[in-house]
């Protein structure tokens, strides 16, 4: 039954009339539980408290699979209006973006002219900038992407998917850049032919590759609410000696928020992924596709007046 809902939601999570309907009726169902809000404003009032809690942050303007080069645009620049309110604001915070949004379905050309838009506005402002994974069909080209981009500029990291099989060779590919990586589970739908379909092989290949990542000296941000990793985390990097300023929590806006505030209180950086802007049904649907327990939540708020 599980399964099904995770499959319906992320089956919703693509569709086009959808994501059409919903940036027209503003943020519904809920959805601000995981959505700063539609504007800059108001996200940065969001990532002002949690900065006050002692919580890092890293924003991300919503928007993805853009299919026309004016968008596009448009999506960078509103990237590149967070990167300079981070710098105004003197926020502790870093951005993180999707390359399909960046033009990555519509040329090359487009798409590395908007990364390195970006990215020099990012080196100017001081902020660092993770390029987040999206489904496989994209992944050899964004690591591609990445590892172009990581030889032009130091303030770029992207993100690796335990779930792939593909996985532990692109960490050994990538080890030459010494990057800095966000490691997860893997958020899409995958067939079985490119990705573990058991959740245990994907928490074991996960447990592999942060350990791989921080015995390789690599500065390690472990992305996930699953309490086995966080605590598998804690006791590799206490046997091993890795330094606190090595590695970093993240967890998403809205999930787990008293146990972000718990780990600062243990002292590990803790930073929280906060995405704002009208486009968040896509991201909306993924939540509820991994936690079906959120869909609950989400029809009280439905009826709730
Ligand atoms: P898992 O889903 O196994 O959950 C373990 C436990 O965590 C649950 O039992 C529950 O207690 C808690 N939990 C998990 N999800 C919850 C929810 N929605 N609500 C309430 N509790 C919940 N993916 C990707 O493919 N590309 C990317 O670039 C990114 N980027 C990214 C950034 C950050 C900061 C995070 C935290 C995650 C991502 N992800 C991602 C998503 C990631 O791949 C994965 O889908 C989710 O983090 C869920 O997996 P977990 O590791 O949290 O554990």
């Amino acid at each position: 039954m599980e399964q099904l809902m995770r499959d319906f939601f992320l089956f919703l999570s693509k569709n086009k009339a959808l994501t059409k309907l919903a940036k027209k009726y503003g943020l519904r169902f809920g959805a601000s539980r995981f959505v700063a809000g539609e504007t800059i404003d108001l996200a940065v009032k969001v990532i002002k408290d949690l900065n006050r809690k002692g919580l890092a942050v890293t924003i991300d303007y919503l928007g993805e699979f853009v299919d026309n080069e004016h968008e596009a645009n448009e999506m960078a620049d509103n990237s590149i209006i967070a990167i300079e309110a981070i710098g105004r604001e003197k926020l502790n915070s870093q951005l993180s973006l999707k390359m399909t949004s960046m033009g990555l379905d519509i040329s090359d050309e487009v798409v590395m002219r908007n990364m390195r838009r970006i990215l020099e506005a990012a080196k100017k402002n001081n902020v660092f900038v993770t390029i987040d994974m999206e489904d496989f069909s994209r992944c050899q080209k964004s690591i591609d992407i990445f590892k172009q981009l990581r030889s032009e500029y130091d303030n770029v990291g992207t993100v690796i998917q335990a779930y792939l099989y593909r996985t532990e060779q692109d960490m050994k590919d990538l080890n030459e850049y010494h990057p800095n990586l966000r490691l997860v589970k893997g958020a899409y739908k995958e067939s079985p032919e490119v990705a573990f379909p058991e959740k245990k092989d994907v928490d074991e290949n996960f447990k592999k590759i942060i350990a791989m990542h921080m015995l390789n000296g690599n500065y390690t941000a472990v992305a996930s609410h699953d309490e086995a990793m966080i605590e598998y985390t804690k006791q590799f990097v206490k046997e091993n000696n890795i330094p606190n300023d090595q590695f970093e929590f993240q967890m998403l806006y809205g999930i787990r928020t008293e146990r972000q505030l718990e780990l600062v209180k243990e002292g590990y950086k803790m930073r929280v992924y906060v995405p704002y802007g009208t486009d968040w049904y896509g991201y909306f649907m993924r939540r509820l596709a991994e936690r079906p327990a959120n869909v609950a939540f989400v029809l009280k708020g439905m009826f709730k007046k």
